[in-house]
This record gives C-alpha cells, structure tokens and sequence, in this order.
C-alpha cells in the first residue's frame, strides 16, 4: 500500500524519482506525487497513475536535485488531488509523504485544530505534518522522535525539512522502508525494485529508527537520539525482473517466468536427492510436533489450504489454516510443539506479521515462505525459506504462488522423511520429481492459445464457478480469485461436492464451469459433479491430466496439463488457471496488473 521514494544527490531529482515511483506503482495508483527541493520546495501532485503527474511535472519542471514522492492507495479520503502526498504543514516546516495508518489521528487533528492549526485535506497524513510542525524545535531529528512518541498505528514517513536543505529524513514503524547506498547520491524507498536502476547496497531500516540522508552520507539514530551503525546489505536482484521485458503486461512475463522461480526455489533445497532447509526445526520436533499452522492472507491461504492436503496425508499431522486477518484476533491455541508457517509474497502484509508476532509471543516454533528478501517477515522468524522467484510486479501474484507450492512440497517431505513416513529411497524418488516441474510447467504453457480462444467466451459473462475435489479444491479457491480479481468477473471456488448444498441454483444455461480433475481416487465423483452441473445447461471447461480419457463425452472444451504425481499436480493445474484470468482480462480491455481498488503489498489491515 503507497509507495515511497526519496533522493538525494547531485543529479535532477524529478527524473528519478518518478522513475521510483513507476517501479513502485504496484503498491497503489490512485494518486501521486513529488516534492523537490531546489529554491525552496516544490509539490506537484495529480490524481490517478504516474502518467497524470508525469504531465505536470514535465509543464512545471522542477528544478532542485533532492526530493521525495508518493504513489497512493487511499485510505483516510477520496484519491483525489487534495488528499494525494506529499503534504505540507501550515508553516512550511515540512513536506512528507506517509505509507501506513495513523490510527489516532483524529484525537491529534482536533488537538491540532484547537492550537490554530488549518488542515486542507482529508488524510491522516496531514496530521503527521502539522505535529512536526508544532513540534518543531529547530532540530529535525530530535522533533521526529517527539513526533513518532506521539503516533499511533503503522508509518512509513519520508521528508523535507525546512533549514536541511540538503537533506531527507525518514522514520519508519510497521511499514517497510530501505535506504539505498550511491556514489555520491542515495536513496529512500519503500521496496527495492524503486531503486534497482541505481544501486543493490540497501540498508533495511528497522521500527523505531530516524534517518537523515545527504548525498554523501546515511545516518541513522534510535529513539534516543544516539547513531547507530549504518549496515549496508547488497541485495541479488537483476534489473529486468522489474521490467517488462517484451510482454504486454507484468502477469504475462511473470506467469512465463514460473519454470525458473520453481527451479530457483527448489534448487537450493535440494542436493543429491536430499533436503537441506536453510534453518533447523527444534530438536523436540522430532518427537512432539503437535499440529502445523499456515497463517496467510489471498493467494498465499490458498497455498496453505493446499499445504493441508499434502503435509496431512504425507505426514499425517493436523495442519490448520487460517485467513492471517482471523487468526490474529481469534485467540488461537498454539504452544511450543506447534510449528507455524507464515506465506507471503511481499513479507510485509500487515495482518500475516501480526499473526507471526502473535505466535511468537505464545511460544510456537515460526517459519515463513517469503519471496522479498530482508522483508519483515522473512527477518522476525524463527526460520525462513525464501522463495526465488525474483519481484513480482503484477498485483496478482502468479510466480510466486508457484514458488511458494514449490517449498510446500519439499518441506512436506522433509517432514514425512524426518517421521520416518519417507525413505531415504522415496525422498529420492519425490524430490526428482520436483525437480522435473519447471520442465512440465513449461509444457503447462502451451495450454495458451487455447485459454485465450476461451476467454473471448469467458469475457462475455458476469458470473463464473471453479469446481474440484482434494488437491483441486484450493486450485478452485485460486483459479476463481485470480479471475475475478483482474476481470472483475463474478467467480465462486467451490468443493465439487459441496455444489448441491446450495451453490447449484445459480448453474442456469450457459453458465461457465472450470471443473478441474487430476486426483485420480476423486475422478469418478468430478465425471458426476461435471454431468450434474451439464443437464442444467452449465457450459463446462474441463481440466484434466494429459491421457484422460472419456472426458469430452461430459465436458465442452478439455484443457489437458502433464502429468506427475498427486502431490505436485496443483504447480501443473494452476497454470491454465492463470492464463484463462489473464487472457480474459485482456479481452475485456482491462489493466491486467493493476485492477482497480487493489494494491499489491497490503501493509495495513
Ligand atoms: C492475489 C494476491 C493476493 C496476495 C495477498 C497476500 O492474486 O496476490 O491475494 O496473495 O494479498 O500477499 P502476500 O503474499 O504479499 O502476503
């Protein structure tokens, strides 16, 4: 959610930091900005995507070679230009842009308001300004630790102080911040693909740090205001997996890259058909794990309603999933025989690190499958197994969700093999299976024309269901999120079973169907639940393993994937999936990598 770029340096800052903010414009579109600090500070700021202010700013053409900017995901006022970042107190003290939610906010506007204090927008961001600006006193450091002391709630803040005319200073609190380290120049941003063009030697700022930034120098202070030790981190992460690279869109390249992010995900964990996890689990794991939690939000909680089919019958331990959003509120029972796996993408999604907080607070072992590297979550567990997949820039996430499948597997086996439930000779036999996937899923792929041909169909329709059984249920979970998230088409997952229990009255002719049936023990019941949902007039796409037989006798259209064991399945399943919600919302002339209302890092809850 909000995007945050800051630059200082010798060359013109407008350039780049809109350039930041392109690189930056998954977090959230609805408005942006830029303040730049030449002869005094100038803001320019436009409602919608950077292409609006990119307008502006080439008609003002500010000049100056330090500033800060913001791309927005609202949440306190309309997105309009008003309420769009950076923001300016009423004395000219500060300009700033915030990512995050003031939640006393209004209790410190009406404090403001009764001191004189005018406030033009709607935002709780503003508030941050005007505080600053009341507290002011004369060092800007000392007065954005008083500042922090008073707000409560979840800040990323970058800023301009008046008298520091050659500096940006940040604070952060529950909101994802990193410094990038020049020659001669350096950065502020909210996630590293803003500053990939420039530099790979990042700092992560931590909560409760304040930086204060000039082109040759990073400090950094703690809430006593003593400096701390500046630790530069280089982050291995190319350029181009924040570029399109020839595709239309994001989604495109990234659901193409998926044979490489499960290739680079799995090869480190496995060597000579062995699993080597980059983290020990406790020793009493052996005997005592209780039950597996997977804590998630989105995509990810399909990934953990998958990791329930396998990790249970593969290693026959309760595993129970929860929406991260619940689970931080409903008081679960976790102890220290209960492991807790927390997925995530960005590794900053606010309610998936409150949860992983939670869990730790009650003693439970925590692991978390993250992609971004150095992300929160990644850096408070107990054990992290990254997945590698590169940065994902689409909002709906595809390569990483294969990934993320891609560790599920290992670590499953890696728990049956330390239950003695696999033998060395069985780990063997799976992890070479694993091992083959980025070819299948290659082959997967070439179920593209044949989505694109049903998505000229699909496209027509306001309402769509996803059908499976086992393993294909949370298949169906995700095939239905990603289409109606992008497409904006009415969709619904459903267990096959659970159709008649209430679901069916909607199937009317010419209702679409993806019924998805690779579980052999389960397909028998699917050739049921496809008839049923045919004879009243549903228009039904099958998906099935390649060698299935008799399926175009029940079905309309057959998308076949390749084969490999039940386990594995959902890597080759997910893929058509994928590209019927893509090439549908190409057909409908939408954004496919920034649906409306959306944003892709969810740092707030
Ligand atoms: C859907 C999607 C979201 C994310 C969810 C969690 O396509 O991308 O549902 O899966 O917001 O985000 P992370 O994985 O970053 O925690």
């Amino acid at each position: 959610m909000c995007g945050i770029v800051g630059f200082v340096g010798e060359e013109k800052a407008a350039p780049i930091l809109i350039e930041g903010l392109r690189r930056l414009e998954y977090r959230g579109y609805d408005s942006a900005g830029i303040a730049v600090n030449g002869d005094g500070v100038t803001v320019v700021k436009e409602k919608g995507r950077i292409d609006n202010l990119q307008g502006r700013v080439d008609e003002i053409n500010p000049q100056g070679t330090i500033g800060i900017g913001h791309t927005r995901w609202a949440t306190h006022g309309a997105p309009d230009q008003i309420n769009a970042h950076p923001h300016r107190s009423m004395n000219g003290i500060v300009t700033l842009v915030h990512n995050g939610i003031i939640e006393n906010y209004m209790e410190l506007k009406n404090d403001l308001i009764e001191k004189g204090y005018k406030f033009k927008s709607q935002t709780d961001t503003e508030v941050i300004a005007q505080l600053y600006d009341f507290l002011f006193d004369g060092d800007a450091i000392t007065t954005l630790i008083k500042t922090a002391e008073k707000l409560e709630g979840s800040y990323a803040v970058a800023m301009l102080v008046k008298g520091y005319d050659d500096k940006v200073f940040a604070m952060k609190k529950d909101s994802p911040m990193i410094v990038g380290k020049g020659d001669g120049e350096n950065y502020l941003a909210s996630d590293i693909p803003a500053i990939l063009p420039y530099t790979r030697d990042c700092y992560i700022v931590n909560d409760g740090e304040f930086i204060e930034i000039s082109k040759n120098d990073i400090k950094i202070f703690d809430k006593d205001g003593n400096e701390k030790e500046v630790e530069i981190k280089t982050i291995n992460l190319s350029i181009d997996a924040a570029e399109k690279s020839g595709y239309d869109y994001f989604m495109a390249k990234e659901i193409y890259e998926q044979p490489k992010a499960v290739m680079n995900t799995v090869f480190p964990l496995i060597k000579d058909g062995e699993i080597q996890l980059p983290f020990e689990f406790p020793e009493s794991f052996k005997k005592n794990l209780n039950r597996i939690y997977v804590v998630a939000c989105g995509s990810a909680y399909h990934i953990g309603i998958t990791a329930k089919y396998i990790i249970e019958d593969m290693v026959r331990i309760p595993v129970m999933v929860d929406i991260a959003s619940e689970f931080r509120y409903r008081n679960p029972i976790i102890g220290k025989d209960d492991l807790c796996i927390f997925v995530s993408q960005s590794g900053e999604t606010a309610d998936t690190l409150a949860s992983l907080r939670e869990a730790k607070v009650r003693g439970a072992f925590t692991m978390s499958i993250v992609n971004v590297p150095f992300s929160t979550i990644a850096r408070e567990s107990d054990g992290v197994i990254y997945t590698n997949a590169g940065a994902e820039i689409a909002v709906a996430t595809t390569k990483a969700f294969s990934a993320q499948l891609s560790v599920i597997y290992v670590l499953s086996a890696y728990l049956a093999h330390e239950k003695g439930l696999m033998s060395d000779d069985e780990i063997k036999v799976f992890t070479s299976e694993i091992l083959k996937l980025p070819e299948k899923i290659k082959t997967a792929l070439d179920c593209d024309k044949i989505t694109e041909e049903l998505s000229k169909h699909i496209a027509t329709k306001e309402n769509m269901f996803f059908i499976g059984r086992g393993i294909d249920y949370p298949l169906c979970l995700e095939g239905s999120l990603k289409l109606k998230e992008i497409s904006y088409i009415h969709c619904e997952g459903y267990g096959a079973g659970e159709l008649k229990h209430g679901t069916i009255s909607l199937i009317e002719p010419g209702t679409v169907i993806a019924a998805v049936a690779t579980d052999d023990a389960l397909y028998g019941k699917m050739v049921s639940n496809i008839k049923e949902v045919h004879a009243r007039g549903a228009y039904v796409i099958a998906v099935v393993k390649e060698g299935t037989e008799g399926i175009e006798d029940v079905a309309d259209e057959v998308i076949f994937v390749p084969k490999s064991s039940k386990y594995l399945m959902p890597s080759l399943t997910v893929i058509p999936l994928q590209l019927l919600a893509y090439h549908t919302t190409v057909e409908k002339g939408l954004d496919v990598d920034k649906p409306r209302n959306l944003a892709k890092s969810v740092t707030v809850e």
